[in-house]
């Protein structure tokens, strides 16, 4: 179903054109998400409730911001466990980037991480969150090692290669937090779950010159059913390990 992409703002009406023309939204139409412009950015809303507020990427301010400062660095999980240890800066692709988060941890770490998103509402969020972060001062040098890709994984990994291919596939939360649950309702009625989930792993074992990362809730089994060879676990998800 095609989205619809709404501009507030009178003076971003070509740009407006131009992601309708590169992504495929439409300008109106029927849908239980819209993309809307405004003077500031791109948001996503739920059309049939409108409380839930906005969704949008910003690596700049809030959580994103918080975590960059305050997050733990190196010692954290996520860097454990693709490897950035004693200085080590391995390349990366996150092949599942969503609203980019995690790879956004990766790159405020020093890493160069190549994103691939095949929906085209989440890879323009993506890319509205990162102009603007190409704006501020502090935030720039990161954004300038993620590069996004707008596309199916499972076609692009055989075209590329890193250190370290990262997944993280939509899986049903059982978490009830705010926050979780505003973005998971957003996001499950934009993406629904990914099917295609188990056939990610294979090509990423395929692109991945030392290891792939697969972040999983930690009640779910394994991706594809496939034992990992170690695990760096988290207060509610695990990052299974499969060296090459
Ligand atoms: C759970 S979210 C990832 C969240 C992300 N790790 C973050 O930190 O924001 C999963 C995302 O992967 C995308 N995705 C799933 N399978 C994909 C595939 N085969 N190719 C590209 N993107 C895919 C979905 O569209 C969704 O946006």
């Amino acid at each position: 179903m095609a989205i619809p992409l709404i501009c507030q703002c009178p003076e971003r009406q070509q740009e407006a054109a131009q992601l309708r023309a590169r992504y495929g939204f439409v300008e109106a139409g029927q849908s239980p998400c819209a993309l809307v412009l405004t003077a500031e950015r791109l948001e996503l809303r739920k059309t049939d409730e409108p409380k839930l507020g906005a969704v949008y990427v910003d690596f700049v301010e809030g959580a994103m911001a918080h975590r960059r400062k305050f997050g733990g660095g190196r010692g954290q999980a996520i860097a454990k466990a693709v490897g950035l240890k004693k200085g080590a800066n391995p390349t990366v692709i996150d092949a599942t980037a969503g609203l980019g988060r995690d790879a956004f941890v990766l790159a405020s770490l020093g890493c160069e991480v190549q994103l691939i998103e095949r929906h085209p509402a989440v890879a323009a969020l993506l890319e509205d969150g990162l102009a603007r972060a190409a704006l501020d001062l502090d935030v720039a040098p990161i954004a300038m090692r993620m590069s996004l890709h707008h596309g199916v994984a499972v076609e692009l990994l055989p075209t590329m290669s890193a250190d370290v291919v990262y997944l993280d596939p939509m899986f049903p939360h059982r978490d009830k937090s705010a926050l979780v649950k505003k973005e998971m309702r957003i996001f499950q009625t934009l993406v629904g779950s990914d099917p295609d989930a188990d056939a990610l792993l294979a090509a990423a074992r395929q692109a991945a010159r030392l290891k792939v990362v697969v972040k999983r809730p930690d009640y779910a089994e394994p991706l594809a059913g496939a034992k990992p060879a170690s695990s760096v676990p988290t207060k509610k998800n695990r990052f299974d390990i499969y060296p090459q």
